[in-house]
């Protein structure tokens, strides 16, 4: 499911996806984009529709929320999709997936998702980097985790995604046990 105009099965070198579930965005995320926006001239961040997952926050929210967040780039573009990642890569018209790679632990998956892509496509290449030092401990499950009980997590998530944590923070202290 994209919205995005594509060039119908041309893969270019030029744009790059970078998707993810974005449950939600994180510093660490904005800083991967921001570093793709450098060397490429298009960034579609992907936001994949999951909801078997049991995600905190709806597509439409994440969505929300990253296009707010990365409002001020202007090479960058939020979107979102289902299905097969290479499908997806194909039908925008990228020719680049890009990953984030914090630590050796993320190694292995990455590794593998990457490996599968190619033999799926192998006109997608994968492209890791690495964030800024001051966010290699940031996930999105540990961001969840620390705001549901009650801690700070200030200046490891955008603006607007520390408030609607806030807010999902504040309804769940007003129906407990849902
Ligand atoms: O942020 P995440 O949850 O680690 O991102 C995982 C994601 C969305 C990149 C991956 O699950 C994915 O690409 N899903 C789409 C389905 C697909 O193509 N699966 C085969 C990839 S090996």
């Amino acid at each position: 499911m994209t919205h995005l105009p594509g060039s119908q099965g041309e893969y270019d070198p030029r744009t790059a996806v970078y998707p993810g579930s974005f449950d939600p965005l994180t510093n660490g995320h904005v800083d991967i984009v921001r570093r793709s926006a450098r060397l490429f001239e298009r960034t579609i961040v992907a936001i994949l529709i999951n909801e078997d997952k049991r995600p905190l926050f709806t597509v439409a929210q994440r969505v929300q929320m990253a296009r707010e967040a990365l409002r001020s780039e202007p090479r960058v573009q939020v979107d979102t999709f289902d299905g097969l990642l290479v499908e997806y890569v194909k039908r925008v018209g990228a020719g680049v997936v890009v990953r984030g790679l914090r630590a050796i632990s993320d190694f292995e998956y990455e590794y593998q998702m990457a490996l599968m892509n190619r033999r799926l496509s192998d006109r997608v290449e994968t492209v890791f980097m690495m964030p800024a030092e001051q966010y290699v401990y940031i996930s999105s499950r540990l961001v969840k985790e620390v705001c549901m009980l009650g801690g700070s997590v200030s200046g490891l998530v955008p603006a607007v995604v520390e408030e609607r944590l806030k807010e999902k923070r504040a309804a769940v202290a007003a129906k407990p046990g849902e």
